[in-house]
């Protein structure tokens, strides 16, 4: 593929680093991004060199603050369809299957799909000046890359729709505390704490993990009945209403939304 224009793409050793780089807009993934990590974890998936990755947000504030909303505003429907299509099945589910370990360095605000990025991951280590959330409701929308059933699957139900319906954030340190992310560290220390976990993971056979991820992913599935499909409809019926007109305006506004 051409050298990526959304994203650093390094290799050392065995692992390879994968930093979304749009640093002045917080790494907001627009649908170019998008795209453009699907085809980038097409390439990771099929190199024998790689054996895992790390996934992280160029600059000190931000891992990903969410969808570009500067895009949602011009959607029409089949777009928005296509858009949380494309999102699920070419980015979310091949890092949520992906037969390599997956690791989110949460180096800061993760929300909307940022935090649906790092959620797809098998494992997230966050820098304690991280930021948590779902605020798609804020926006009159719902999450559209898998938010609504993951979330649930790593705070529990309760804990997932108090963030999801109060659009609020948590800080690291509450994250971990509900089994959000698996290790607070300092900043300076993200890295090098997501190298050592997969350290660990290369001395062991690296057919039992894939098949391992592949399975407790196979018992979620199960449990999961129809969720996904039902958050890509919902998330797409959203554009057609009043609360999503107001709700986006008011961001590029930088105003308060009146619902
Ligand atoms: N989509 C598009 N642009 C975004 C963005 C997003 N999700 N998140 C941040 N940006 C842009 C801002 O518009 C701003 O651009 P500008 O300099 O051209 O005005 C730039 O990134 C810096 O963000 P800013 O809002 O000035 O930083 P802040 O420190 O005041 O606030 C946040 C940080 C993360 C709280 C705030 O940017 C925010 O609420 N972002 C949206 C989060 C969201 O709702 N995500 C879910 C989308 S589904």
């Amino acid at each position: 593929m051409d050298s990526p224009q959304n994203f650093l793409v390094d290799k050392k050793g065995k692992t390879a680093y994968l930093t979304v780089n749009r640093p002045d807009k917080l790494n907001a993934l627009n649908f170019a991004t998008i795209k453009e990590l699907g085809q980038i974890l097409q390439v990771l998936k099929a190199d024998t060199q790689v054996r895992g990755i790390i996934v992280t947000g160029a600059g000190a504030k931000a891992f990903v603050a969410g969808a570009d909303i500067s895009e949602f505003k011009n959607l029409s429907r089949s777009q928005a369809k296509d858009l949380t299509q494309t999102g699920h099945h070419q980015v979310m589910d091949v890092i949520y299957n992906f037969p390599k370990p997956v690791i989110a360095a949460v180096n800061g605000f993760a929300l909307g799909g940022g935090l649906e990025l790092a959620m797809a991951c098998h494992l997230r280590v966050a820098s304690a000046n991280a930021k948590m959330g779902l605020p798609e409701v804020s926006l009159g929308l719902i999450p559209g890359y898998g938010g609504t059933q993951r979330l649930p699957q790593l705070v529990g139900r309760a804990k997932a729709l108090e963030m999801i319906m109060s659009g609020e954030m948590i800080d690291a340190q509450e994250a971990l505390q509900w089994g959000l992310v698996n290790y607070v560290v300092p900043q300076e220390s993200l890295i090098t704490k997501s190298e050592e976990l997969l350290e660990k993971m290369y001395t062991r056979s690296p057919h039992a993990i894939a098949t391992a991820i592949n399975v407790v992913n196979e018992g979620l599935q199960a449990a999961n009945g129809g969720g996904y499909n039902a958050e890509i409809e919902a998330f797409t019926s959203a554009f057609d209403t009043e609360d999503f007109k107001e709700g986006v305006s008011a961001f590029l506004e930088k105003r308060k939304p009146n619902f």
